[in-house]
Formats: C-alpha cells, sequence, structure tokens
C-alpha cells in the first residue's frame, strides 16, 4: 500500500461541485515567467494564466519584491479600522484609471464580493431591486452573483436578493440575430432591451451589469458599440449600467484598458479582480462617489484592500503600465486570432474563433454544422496539455477552449503555443493539421 494520492485526497475532502481540468489532474509547484511546473517535473507554457489571474506571469521580481518588503514590516494585516497608505495610493490610481467622475473605490478579496457590492450600491442608490443581466454571463458564485449569472451550469440556486431579467446580446454565435450586421445586431438587441423593460419589469430597474467579453460564457462578445446603445436607453429611464471588468480590465482586450471603452460608455460602477494582483488576492469596485456613499449602513470586508494585496496589486500596475502590456496584448492577441483562423479555414470542428487582445476562444463544433462539440474540446484539452500547453475550456455549452495567457507573452512563445493548437484542433477532427483525412 502506497500514500494515498492527492486526487483520491482531493476527492475525499473537497466538493464534488469544484471541477479539476484533465482526466489526470496536475498540481502545479513552480512558476517562472509564462511557465510552470507540475510536481512529475513536466513544463508547460501557460495559456490560461490561473483563469487569466497571473496576469504578469510567474515569479515577477518587481510584485515579490513588494510583497517581501511588506512582510518585512511585520504587518500582514491591520483592518479597515485604521489607514492603509497603499490602499488609499492604489485606490486614487483606479479612480483616475476607472475614467468615472468623482469615483470611489472599495476593495473586495474576490470578483464575487466585488458584485455583490456593485448590486447593492445600484439596488440602495435606486431604492428598486430589479435588475437587467445578459443571457450567458457569469458574475460570481454568491445568492445576488449567482442571481444575475445568466448560464445553467453555474447557476446552482435560484433564490436571490434581486429579480433579474435577461437580456441578448452578449453571445453572438448562437443568438437568433447572428446572421445580421453589426449595425443591426446591435439594433435588434437594443429593440430587445427595450421590450424587456416593457414586459418584463415593473418600471424602476435599478441597473444593468454586464461583462464586456463573456468570460465563463466562452469569451464571447457583441460587436464594439452594443452597451453605448444600450446605455441610451438605460439613461432615459435613469438606469445604472455596471461593466464586470473581472476578466476584460486591465488592458488585457488590447485596444482599451477597460473591456468596456470598446463601445463609448464611462458606466457608473466597474467591478474588478483576477488580474489586478497577479495571485494576490484582491477585487473592489468603483464607483460614482456618490453612489459608492448611498449605502444607510456601515458595511467592511475584513481582508479587502489588507496591505498585503495593495502593496502587491500597486506593484502589478506599476508593471502593466511601465511595460505598457496593454499594446503587448493588442499586437500579439492580433497575430493569435489571425493564426488561429488559419487553422480554423483547415478544420471544420472550429466554428468559430473569437475575442479581442489576448482573450480569445475557440468554439467547437460538430464538423458540416454547428452543434457544440464538448467531446472536441476536452480532445484539444488534453492534446494541449501533453504538448506542454495549459489552455481554458468553458462556454454554455463547454465547447469553447479558452485562451488567456499572461500579458507578458512573447512573439516566440505565441508561435509556439499556435503550433500547438495546430496539431491539438487536427486531433480533435481526426485530420492531419493540414485537414487531411
Ligand atoms: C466576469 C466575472 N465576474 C466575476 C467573477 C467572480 O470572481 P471570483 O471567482 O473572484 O469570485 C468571475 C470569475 O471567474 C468572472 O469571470
Amino acid at each position: 500500500m502506497g500514500e494515498p494520492r492527492l486526487i483520491d485526497r482531493h476527492r475525499a475532502v473537497l466538493p464534488s461541485w469544484m471541477a479539476l481540468f484533465y482526466d489526470d489532474p496536475i498540481e502545479i509547484v513552480h512558476g517562472h515567467g509564462r511557465r510552470v511546473t507540475d510536481s512529475n517535473g513536466k513544463t508547460y507554457l501557460d495559456f490560461f494564466a490561473g483563469i487569466l489571474t497571473n496576469a504578469i506571469g510567474y515569479d515577477v521580481a518587481e510584485i515579490s519584491d513588494a510583497v517581501r518588503k511588506q512582510l518585512d514590516t511585520g504587518i500582514l494585516h491591520t483592518s479597515t479600522l485604521y489607514l492603509i497608505r497603499s490602499q488609499v495610493e492604489l485606490a486614487e490610481r483606479i479612480a483616475r484609471l476607472s475614467g468615472i467622475p468623482d469615483a470611489k473605490v472599495f476593495f473586495t478579496n474576490s470578483g464575487t464580493e466585488a458584485n455583490e457590492t456593485a448590486l447593492m450600491l445600484a439596488t440602495q442608490y435606486r431604492r428598486s431591486n430589479q435588475v437587467l443581466a445578459l443571457r450567458n454571463s457569469y458574475h460570481g458564485r454568491a445568492f445576488a452573483t449567482v442571481g444575475v449569472t445568466g448560464n445553467r451550469g453555474w447557476s446552482a440556486s435560484s433564490l436571490s436578493p434581486v429579480k433579474v431579467s435577461y437580456v441578448h446580446g452578449g453571445y453572438r454565435y448562437r443568438s437568433p440575430f447572428a446572421a445580421l450586421s453589426d449595425a443591426d445586431y446591435i439594433a435588434a438587441c437594443t429593440d430587445d432591451l427595450r421590450d424587456v423593460l416593457q414586459t418584463g419589469t415593473s418600471g424602476d430597474v435599478a441597473c444593468m451589469i454586464a461583462e464586456p467579453i463573456q468570460g465563463v460564457g466562452g469569451f464571447s462578445l457583441p460587436p464594439d458599440g452594443l452597451f453605448g446603445s444600450f446605455a441610451e436607453v438605460l439613461a432615459e429611464h435613469g438606469i445604472l449600467f455596471i461593466s464586470d471588468e473581472v476578466q476584460t480590465g486591465w488592458g488585457r482586450t488590447g485596444g482599451d484598458f477597460w473591456g468596456i471603452q470598446a463601445h463609448g460608455v464611462t458606466p457608473d460602477l466597474m467591478t474588478f479582480a483576477k488580474g489586478l494582483g497577479n495571485g494576490l488576492a484582491i477585487g473592489g469596485v468603483v464607483a460614482r462617489g456618490e453612489i459608492m456613499d448611498s449605502l444607510g449602513a456601515s458595511s467592511i470586508s475584513t481582508f479587502g484592500g489588507n496591505p498585503v494585496s495593495t502593496v502587491g496589486a500597486r506593484a502589478v500596475l506599476d508593471y502593466l503600465l511601465d511595460h505598457d502590456l496593454q499594446a503587448n496584448a493588442a499586437t500579439l492577441g492580433a497575430k493569435l486570432i489571425d493564426g488561429l483562423r488559419a487553422v480554423a479555414a483547415k478544420h471544420p470542428v472550429v466554428g468559430d474563433v473569437r475575442g479581442k487582445g489576448l482573450m480569445v476562444g475557440i468554439e467547437l463544433v460538430e464538423p458540416g454544422g454547428m452543434t457544440p462539440s464538448p467531446a472536441a474540446a476536452m480532445t484539444v484539452l488534453e492534446e494541449t496539455r501533453r504538448h506542454g500547453l495549459l489552455v481554458g475550456k468553458g462556454g454554455l455549452h463547454n465547447n469553447v477552449i479558452r485562451l488567456a495567457p499572461p500579458m507578458t507573452l512573447t512573439a516566440e512563445e505565441l508561435a509556439e503555443a499556435l503550433d500547438i493548437l495546430a496539431a491539438a484542433v487536427a486531433a480533435a477532427d481526426g485530420t492531419t493539421r493540414d485537414g487531411a483525412k
């Protein structure tokens, strides 16, 4: 009898609904740059970055040094009862970067808490519990955030403090309006929004919450301008707009620092998490001051904005801006999409390649149609791993491969990943890399 395997110990004490990737899940024990090593000594190029969280990559001296310096003070935590210099400075920077006028920031430990806070602020400010969300959305794992999550696979409960109405728009590939031009698609979704307001609500809606690019939903995105068009309708009714930037923030989408900027909208509130800490637990809300200050009771997050996470996040922001990683995401992201479209042209198992910057999805289908193929996605996941590349998987039908490497990616690493992806896609439709049987 040997030692029990880690996977068996995991299954014995951790919840069954916390899914693991791979038939034979891996334990990552070391990382540097964009590469990680597992407990068997196999090294991988990482194109999922801990679900878009290791935005800069692994073992980044500037971030480690900043955190180490804080540890050396002996202070890991003080609580928000006392002034925290790094928290104030980080809030000042995020307020400025947000473009939201008179902005204030509240720090949390996760994206879920950030969205819960934003929903509480909007519903209190507007004195209404009615919320609009998008089909195929994902906003978190607590009651209000599950309540605005439009994906059966992530909806564990129907209990919700908000009354939600879902609108079309985020997932174009399988939308009833998919065949329309960009302008007509935007017009159709905006008409649907007006219709939902008339038929699904009792008038005083508090807010709309939306991801500029749906993350869990398979990196699906509407044409630029959709949320600008929505915002005009929302403004007619005084409805607030919350942009969930948990996946799309900090320049990942390349063209813009926030995903929502592609739509020509300044939201009333934005939420963020994941990439800001490069692995440290930090999230938050940035909102117009009068909205942020509208809570009529005290509220704190014990750990939110603690000295370690805010010192680390400050170093992450410095790194992002000093190295212009947004520009790198734009340049390499465009190459990634071009390379994948060339692969797709040879392999009908690829139904759609989409995304922006370093946030790119490959939707896999039964060749010859649009039927989702989760089996093909599983093959790509396992094959890429076999060849030393970690990728993500998701989408409403679990048939989308998600690519989101650290934003420090190099052109050589991109070429390496494209080569592995081409081989994995070929394996998924049982052809050679040229598409021949
Ligand atoms: C868009 C979006 N919002 C919110 C969340 C929830 O964040 P967390 O898992 O940190 O609670 C996620 C997590 O994947 C997300 O992708």
